[in-house]
């Protein structure tokens, strides 16, 4: 049998078979755990079904065939380990997910109604990304069971109600703490103290009080975002960790003078205008290297010499020299 026997054709009978075998196989067996593709298919139904995750089709399989963007399935165990949705048209609500989860990215979204307390199910996650949506209600407490969580973001949303306490469960493992741009009042917990952040966004919020327990010498954060809130704190007795690049508390209540800023810092931002500061501004070469320090001190209450006008004689030489 010529056919068989010449070499060539053998190969190309071998590779023809092979591939017919991958392809077959490809086609019986789904690698997609069948739990997890029936809570995506209820995540696609709350989210409304909308176009852009067409490719999430009931018939195919959700590892190997929808899209790789969206989502990520481990190699070994086939389960689904990532969401990741943003940008998505028309979206609806939030409906309950899977628990191998370890990312989960769903913003820019027009997602509503509260942030789920199933969220506090998913005890392996480790990134959390639901800024840029339409969610409502408090901060769920349960969130601090969430005992592998480094990254949290729920910015830019419509949360109220107060910074749950038991938040600080989440240190130090959490180190991305954003819920900065939504409606949260009353107090930063005290709880939060012994916390290192590398990341803490509360900008434009209507919180209040002291968070001068948020500095200090030790900490390793290096941006720290508190601007448009109510905070009421003296400014002068600050220390900042070395790490301290970026600090913006522009639009509250801060009094005081300025803090020696020490030159150690590599400083980015620095932000203090519309508070209540007052007295002479610490001169050096550090306090001139800012490009972005021109801005910094505008509205306060009493601050004074370069770059702003001389302090007047009036004030005392304790104060002006501080
Ligand atoms: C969300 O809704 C707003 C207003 O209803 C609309 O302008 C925006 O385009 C929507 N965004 C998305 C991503 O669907
Ligand atoms: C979280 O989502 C926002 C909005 O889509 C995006 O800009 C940001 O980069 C995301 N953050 C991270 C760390 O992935
Ligand atoms: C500091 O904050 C003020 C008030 O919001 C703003 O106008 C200014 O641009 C900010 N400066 C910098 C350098 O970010």
């Amino acid at each position: 049998n010529s056919f068989v026997t010449n070499p060539l054709k053998k190969m190309k009978l071998f590779l023809v078979s092979l591939f017919l075998l991958l392809f077959l196989s490809l086609c019986l067996s789904e690698k997609c755990n069948q739990n997890d593709k029936k809570a995506l298919l209820e995540i696609k139904k709350g989210l409304g079904n909308p176009y852009d995750l067409i490719t999430w089709d009931p018939n195919t399989d959700c590892c190997t065939d929808w899209a790789e963007v969206t989502l990520s399935c481990d190699e070994k165990t086939n389960r689904v380990t990532s969401i990741n949705l943003f940008k998505i048209e028309d979206a609806g609500y939030l409906s309950p997910a899977l628990t191998k989860l370890t990312f989960l990215r769903i913003s820019q979204t027009n997602i509503s109604g509260p942030v789920p307390e199933f969220l506090s199910k998913l005890k392996k996650v480790t990134y959390i990304n639901l800024s840029y949506n339409n969610l409502v209600g408090t901060i769920p407490p349960s969130l601090s069971q969430l005992v592998n969580l480094e990254f949290l973001r729920l910015d830019r949303n419509k949360l109220t109600g107060q910074i749950p306490d038991s938040l600080h469960k989440l240190a130090p493992k959490l180190t991305y703490l954003y819920l900065g741009h939504n409606q949260l009042t009353g107090i930063v917990p005290t709880s939060f103290a012994g916390w290192s952040f590398d990341t803490i966004d509360l900008s434009r919020n209507m919180l209040e009080g002291d968070i001068s327990f948020l500095f200090g010498k030790d900490k390793t954060t290096f941006e720290m975002l508190l601007d448009h809130n109510k905070f009421e704190f003296d400014f002068s007795k600050l220390t900042f960790g070395e790490r301290l690049e970026r600090l913006d508390l522009n639009h509250n209540k801060i009094y005081g003078s300025l803090p020696t800023i020490t030159s150690k810092n590599p400083w980015q931002l620095l932000n203090v205008s519309y508070n209540r500061l007052c007295g002479k501004i610490p001169q050096g070469e550090n306090m001139q290297r800012f490009e972005i320090y021109e801005y910094f001190h505008f509205h306060n209450k009493c601050l004074c010499d370069s770059p702003l006008p001389p302090c007047k004689l009036m004030i005392p030489m304790e104060e002006a020299t501080m």
